[in-house]
């Protein structure tokens, strides 16, 4: 949706198709233009080949996206689609720094640094992404606004381009990003344009925020939170950025939020450890920690959540209290007291 409606009235010109994957994308939306697709990967880029052919003008080619990839290229681009998944920023800054431009071009990516941000409890520097000291959480919740954007205007500001026009959304767990820009040569008419198109927004009024509020701290996602509210999480993300003790009340809804999930998850794992049943808690475990259980254990998303032979139950409840622990939503007292009386029930129960 996101990218056909970019689409709509952008000028001819090529597609520049970074990341491709099998060319599923670009068979689907780009057919009409010339297209110049790269990834690292040769099997997939075969597969690309093969989906593609047959279109008028493409290119298929492996290749580190991280460079821009395809030198002497005399096309004009008017569409940069980089549904990299993780980091797209070094591929936009190589296309940018090497390709011919439209006036008017318009760039889509995807990227995975906030889950990145919030799992490794580190800044990051764009465009590599690469660690820095920082305030993690701060950046993890004004990721867009204070650092995608910026860095991007700054990085088109030197040959006269300014973003026209933005939308982004989150996947609902606040970890992916999806973004859209056009940038285009002449601000100020297109701005104008702009403007006009644009629908009115619904207000985040003090009302609205009350009720924002209550919604993190009764445990919803900021995507969730904003929907009850009837604004769109852009709308709370500007309010917070303009807004330093709303941004702050939003901090401390989301501690109590994270609190009471863990009372939650203790009281599960309490029901587990007296009764053997932690299909809750793998549930959990599955949706908080799916990585590093996946990496730790060998297990597929779908053998986590299946029912647990009664044997395994303690193994099984030694590695999730493991969890908790560093994660910090158990204290290594209480973990003891739990496998205390579980084993002293246990023993009880023959
Ligand atoms: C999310 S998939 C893209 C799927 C694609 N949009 C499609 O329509 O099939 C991400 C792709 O990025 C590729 N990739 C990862 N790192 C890369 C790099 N440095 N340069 C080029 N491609 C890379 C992977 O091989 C993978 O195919």
């Amino acid at each position: 949706m996101l990218r056909k409606r970019f689409l709509e009235g952008l000028p001819n010109g090529a597609v520049y198709v970074p990341f491709c994957g099998d060319g599923d994308i670009t068979s689907e939306l780009y057919r009409a233009r010339a297209c110049f697709c790269a990834d690292i990967d040769p099997e997939r880029v075969a597969a690309a080949k093969e989906k593609l052919r047959g279109m008028t003008k493409v290119q298929v080619v492996a290749a580190d996206c991280n460079a821009w990839p395809f030198h002497g290229c005399s096309d004009r681009f008017a569409l940069v689609d980089c549904d990299a998944w993780v980091n797209p920023y070094p591929a936009i800054a190589a296309f940018w720094n090497s390709a011919k431009k439209s006036e008017t071009i318009a760039i889509v990516a995807t990227d995975a640094q906030r889950e990145n941000i919030k799992r490794s409890k580190h800044a990051v520097k764009l465009p590599e992404c690469s660690r820095i000291a920082g305030n993690w959480r701060e950046q993890c919740n004004f990721w867009w606004l204070r650092y995608v954007k910026p860095w991007l205007a700054g990085l088109v500001a030197g040959d006269g381009y300014a973003i026209q026009q933005e939308s982004k959304f989150g996947d609902r767990y606040g970890t992916m990003l999806y973004w859209a820009v056009i940038l285009a040569k002449r601000p100020g008419i297109t701005e104008v344009a702009v403007k006009r198109q644009r629908k009115k927004r619904a207000r985040f009024d003090a009302g609205k925020q009350e009720r924002y509020l209550d919604e993190i701290r009764g445990g919803a996602g900021h995507c969730e939170a904003a929907q009850a509210c009837g604004v769109s999480p852009d709308s709370v993300e500007r309010a917070m950025h303009n807004d330093r003790a709303l941004a702050a009340a939003v901090s401390a809804a989301e501690v109590t939020r994270d609190g009471k999930r863990s009372i939650d998850v203790e009281r599960a794992l309490y029901e587990a450890a007296t009764n053997g049943n932690t299909t809750a808690i793998i549930f959990w475990l599955q949706n908080r920690l799916s990585d590093r259980w996946q990496d730790k254990r060998g297990m597929g998303g779908a053998s986590l959540s299946v029912a647990i032979d009664q044997r395994d139950v303690s193994i099984q409840l030694g590695c999730i209290l493991q969890e908790l622990i560093e994660e910090k939503v158990l204290s290594k007292d209480k973990a003891r007291a739990l496998i205390e009386k579980w084993a002293s029930d246990d023993e009880s129960k023959g």
